[in-house]
């Protein structure tokens, strides 16, 4: 298994946030995990990530219960499980090159041939390679986003998550990212946690979705189910509340 959560539990300011959330999935295997804003989709990443740590519960990633690791073994996770966020531009330094941005990882461990490296990564996330030589600011959403994914590719992870990765992009390059995702995914056998307020896009991406609601798991299925088939009445409320959106555009 190469990830299993077992009753995760997050306590904010008095307030269960996370409530005994489970589920796990194997390596290469891609999952999605919706609900709307505020359900704990964000705190359960987080947790997952060991950003910060959880009040109840245990992770196990790669064989190992991370979920109160330290110090250089919990550093050694981070190279194995590496994350996207929402907003690519704020993930880079402004007054770095995107070509040195890409490279950081491979220079902090100490890797061989960085600049060929970054080139390759750029490539793999079809960049054309003069981008390196630019700043985030210069360069589009979804070109800074791909350039996000190409530093998260550097050191090789299983584990990749993203959480709301494409919500910032408009419709055709979200899909585009998505495409390009699920293809690194395939190609390179990485697991990908797809975290997301938009049920939508996912039956191009995962296989398998997971449904929150208030801090807990209100349902997981294959994809193509969830949707047809919806069982719980908060993921009918989720897939109306799409319909909406998408008339209202
Ligand atoms: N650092 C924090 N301190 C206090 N409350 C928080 C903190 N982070 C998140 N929350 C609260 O936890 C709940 C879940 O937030 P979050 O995980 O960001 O939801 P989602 O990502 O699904 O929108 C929300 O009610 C949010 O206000
Ligand atoms: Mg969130």
């Amino acid at each position: 298994m190469m990830l299993k959560v077992d009753g995760l539990r997050k306590i904010f300011d008095g307030r269960v946030v996370l409530d005994g959330v489970s589920f796990e999935f194997d390596a290469g295997e891609r999952l999605g995990i919706v609900g709307r804003s505020g359900c704990g989709k964000s705190t359960l990443v987080k947790l997952i990530a060991r950003l910060i740590d959880a009040d109840g519960g245990s992770i196990t990633f790669d064989g190992e219960d991370i979920t109160r690791l330290t110090g250089v073994r919990l550093r050694a996770v981070y190279r194995k499980m590496q994350m996207i966020f929402q907003n690519p531009e704020e993930a880079f330094n402004p007054r770095r090159t995107l070509g040195w941005s890409v490279g950081e990882p491979l220079r902090r461990w100490s890797m061989p041939n960085v600049e060929a490296r970054v080139e390759e990564l750029l490539k793999a996330v079809g960049l054309p390679v003069e981008l390196a030589k630019r700043y985030p600011h210069e360069v589009s959403g979804g070109q800074c986003q791909r350039a996000a994914i190409a530093r998260a590719l550097a050191l090789e992870p299983k584990l990749l998550i993203c959480d709301e990765a494409t919500s910032a992009l408009d419709v055709k390059v979200q899909a585009q990212v998505t495409g390009l995702l699920r293809r690194l995914s395939v190609e390179r056998g990485i697991a990908l946690l797809f975290i997301t307020h938009n049920l939508a896009i996912l039956p191009t991406l995962v296989e398998r979705v997971m449904v929150m609601h208030d801090g807990r798991v209100v349902e997981t299925g294959a994809v193509e189910d969830v949707i047809k088939r919806p069982q719980s009445e908060w993921t009918r409320e989720l897939l109306a509340a799409e319909i909406f959106s998408t008339e209202a555009n």
